[in-house]
């Protein structure tokens, strides 16, 4: 670890969101003058941890800071397990070395500053705060094969989190995890070096855990995190779980595509039965989603005819009608 990242980890395990610390009480515990605790709090608010200062009091994290412990993670996690504290983005890596990397290898970052969303949008990554990671596959069927993986992830995900009780979870076709309605994780799925009879994948996905008011101002979208759960899931339990149900999902895949999946799917699906609106920018179709195929593919009930779409750029919303 860089030594700057063990200092400060320091000073993040003596801050609490309930009470204010002093500077100085930090200073000491630490062994770093004044200043020098000064200079990394003021870092670690570029690092986006939200972090309050009163001047005679100290300071308070604004919400809980859920850090993975990287030692247990690298010591039960049976694959290999690239854990940075700050990083460009979890994909961009895994993509850099995709050559080296065997199947299941993954890479868990407490910090992005290139966090990459789909459709070219920005993942905000703010230190501590989240889950980002990328899981490195190795698929021998093929590109074709990999249409619709984005559901199996969003299905292992949503598996995992009701392992540590967390409710009301829903399905957005074909990338997104709510809860409560509103936005609580993403996935990003990109391909190297991909053939006929083989592909590389990437599969990234960022769970938020516990927003601070600070980053909610930049979200352009109704978004859910975890912390308001009576007792927020381990993070470390959570990823080290997260990856056993992605092992075991995508072997499935591999084995019998998707079929196994679309009944997870289906009791999850937030828009099944409902009058959807389907936009391919700059078109748009209006339907009643009827759940998805064999492919992936979003089924669509138009004027009594079901009819599958797919397609990178492809969203549902609410109908408006
Ligand atoms: C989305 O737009 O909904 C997809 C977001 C995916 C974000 C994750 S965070 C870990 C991984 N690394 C990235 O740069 N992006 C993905």
């Amino acid at each position: 670890m860089n030594g700057h990242w063990v200092k400060k980890k320091q000073i993040l395990a003596l801050l609490d969101h309930r009470d204010y610390v002093s500077g100085e009480q930090i200073a000491q515990k630490v062994g770093l003058s004044r200043t020098a605790v000064n200079n990394h709090i003021s870092q670690l608010l570029d690092y986006g941890v939200d972090i309050y200062s009163v001047k005679g009091k100290g300071y308070k994290l604004s919400n809980p800071l859920p850090l993975f412990d990287e030692a247990k993670l690298l010591a039960a996690i049976d694959n290999r397990c690239f854990y940075f504290d700050e990083i460009n983005s979890t994909n961009a890596f895994m993509l850099q070395h995709a050559d080296e990397l065997k199947t299941a290898d993954i890479c868990i970052a407490e910090y992005q500053s290139a966090g990459r969303g789909r459709r070219g949008r920005n993942w905000v990554s703010p230190y501590g705060h989240h889950v980002y990671a990328s899981i490195f596959w190795r698929l021998n069927q093929g590109m074709n094969a990999a249409m619709g993986l984005s559901l199996i992830i969003g299905c292992s995900i949503v598996k995992t989190l009701e392992k540590y009780g967390v409710e009301n979870l829903g399905l957005k076709w074909p990338n997104d995890i709510y809860k409560d309605n509103k936005k609580l994780a993403g996935i990003l799925i990109e391909l190297s070096g991909h053939s006929l009879d083989e592909c590389n994948l990437v599969i990234g996905f960022g769970i938020n855990m516990s927003m601070s008011n600070k980053h909610a101002d930049a979200i352009d979208q109704p978004w859910s995190d975890l912390s308001a759960l009576g007792e927020m899931p381990n993070k470390t339990d959570l990823m080290i779980d997260l990856h056993q149900q992605l092992k075991s999902d995508l072997r499935l895949f591999e084995l019998l595509g998707l079929t196994p999946f679309i009944p997870q799917w289906e009791k999850h699906d937030l828009f099944i039965h409902k009058e959807v609106d389907l936009i391919m920018a700059p078109h748009s179709l209006s339907g009643i989603c009827r759940g998805i195929d064999q492919q992936g593919a979003i089924l669509l009930e138009i004027d009594g005819q079901i009819t599958p779409h797919i397609g990178g750029e492809i969203s549902l919303r609410a109908s408006a009608k």
